[in-house]
């Protein structure tokens, strides 16, 4: 019998120490105004000690405990990211040692800020299929270990955390993961991308004077394919679903620009009241950016059993897409 993925279990990792836009101010020709108004972050977060495993690490065994239950029941580990700890082994084996998951296998996934939804697709497939009952999908980057803080263009936009989410099976077809519409086209690889350390330029001397283990953005060739790409894909989940604006509760867009996310709001007929966003806070966390909006609104009792939601997302590659929602886990703070 056919199986639905459901999201039974969310948690985050956000590290202590705060990035402001005024520490940025002496850092580089910057002001916190310039970056409020054309990005909507005040702060981010950045691990000062440690890997993206430890933060995806600490979000798993968050999550396992609000689930109430041991590592060891895990299945599968996939962990979205672009700032793996290493090439390999896979960050997925790092966490699953580190959190104690002896019976789960995993593996990394590259997407870019569209991470979190290619695995949450991924990972929804293992349920659905009947294989697994237990898939753990971790969105984490340390961004902070890529971005050259010499560089205004870049060095404003990115933050670290980490979220993690169990899908697990239901047999009720009316909750859970009830559509998916993904894409990607490498054309845009020019727009976005880290040129050095892998096997086209590897590392040398030359290519670190270069600057070629930083993240390189064309932030305004970016802009104007990601207002488009998430507008139209959020668009499109809900016009193949007969959903009107009033019949979503929540939309959780990838936060990369608070100008972006309007312009998917406006496109969706969605008021901002009903659109999940703390740029504010985190700025960009990369595949981090979805869990950690979910796990917030949850853990607030924002986000309830019953509600419609739609998670939509644009990054390097180009990737983008949107995953539609019946969130059916009981709210924490609700009972
Ligand atoms: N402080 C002050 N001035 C700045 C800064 C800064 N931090 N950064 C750029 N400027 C200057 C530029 O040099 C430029 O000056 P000029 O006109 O003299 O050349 C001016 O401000 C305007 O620059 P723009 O690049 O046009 O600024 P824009 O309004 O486009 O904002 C931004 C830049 C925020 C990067 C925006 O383009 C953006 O958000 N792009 C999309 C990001 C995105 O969605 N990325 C995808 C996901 S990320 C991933 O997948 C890893």
């Amino acid at each position: 019998m056919a199986k639905r993925a459901e999201i039974t279990g969310i948690a985050h990792y956000v590290p202590d120490q705060v990035l402001s836009n005024f520490d940025l101010e002496k850092m580089v020709d910057t002001s916190d105004e310039w970056i409020r108004t054309r990005t909507g972050i005040s702060e981010r977060r950045i691990l000062k000690e440690g890997a993206t495993s430890d933060m995806a690490a600490k979000a798993v065994q968050a999550l396992l405990a609000n689930r109430g239950i041991g590592a060891e029941e895990i299945d599968v580990i996939i962990v979205a990211t672009v700032t793996p700890d290493m090439f390999f082994p896979a960050t997925a084996c790092l966490v699953q040692d580190k959190v104690g998951a002896k019976h789960a296998w995993g593996f990394d996934l590259s997407a870019a800020c569209s991470g979190l939804l290619f695995a949450l697709v991924t990972g929804a497939q293992f349920i659905e299929s009947g294989a697994y009952r237990k898939v753990v999908v971790v969105g984490a980057d340390k961004m902070s270990s890529i971005v050259d803080y010499k560089d205004r263009n870049t060095c404003i936009l990115f933050g670290d955390a980490a979220g993690a989410i169990l899908l697990e099976p239901t047999d009720d077809m009316s909750v859970g993961m009830i559509d998916r519409v993904l894409h990607c086209d490498g054309s845009g690889r020019d727009a976005l991308y880290m040129a050095g350390g892998g096997s086209l330029n590897p590392p040398t001397a030359e290519t670190v004077a270069q600057g070629m283990h930083y993240l390189f953005q064309d932030g305004k060739a970016v802009f104007k394919v990601a207002v488009v790409g998430m507008a139209d894909v959020s668009r499109e989940i809900m016009d193949r679903n007969g959903l009107k604006g009033s019949d979503v509760d929540w939309l959780v867009p990838h936060q990369a620009n608070l100008r972006i996310i309007s312009a998917c709001a406006e496109r969706m007929d969605l008021d901002m009241s009903k659109v999940m966003v703390n740029i504010d806070r985190y700025g960009n966390t990369t595949a981090a950016t979805i869990p950690l909006c979910l796990s917030e609104w949850w853990q607030q009792g924002k986000l309830k059993k019953g509600q419609t939601v739609v998670l939509s997302a644009f990054g390097a590659g180009f990737t983008w897409g949107s995953i539609l929602l019946k969130w059916s886990l009981a709210n924490p703070v609700a009972h």
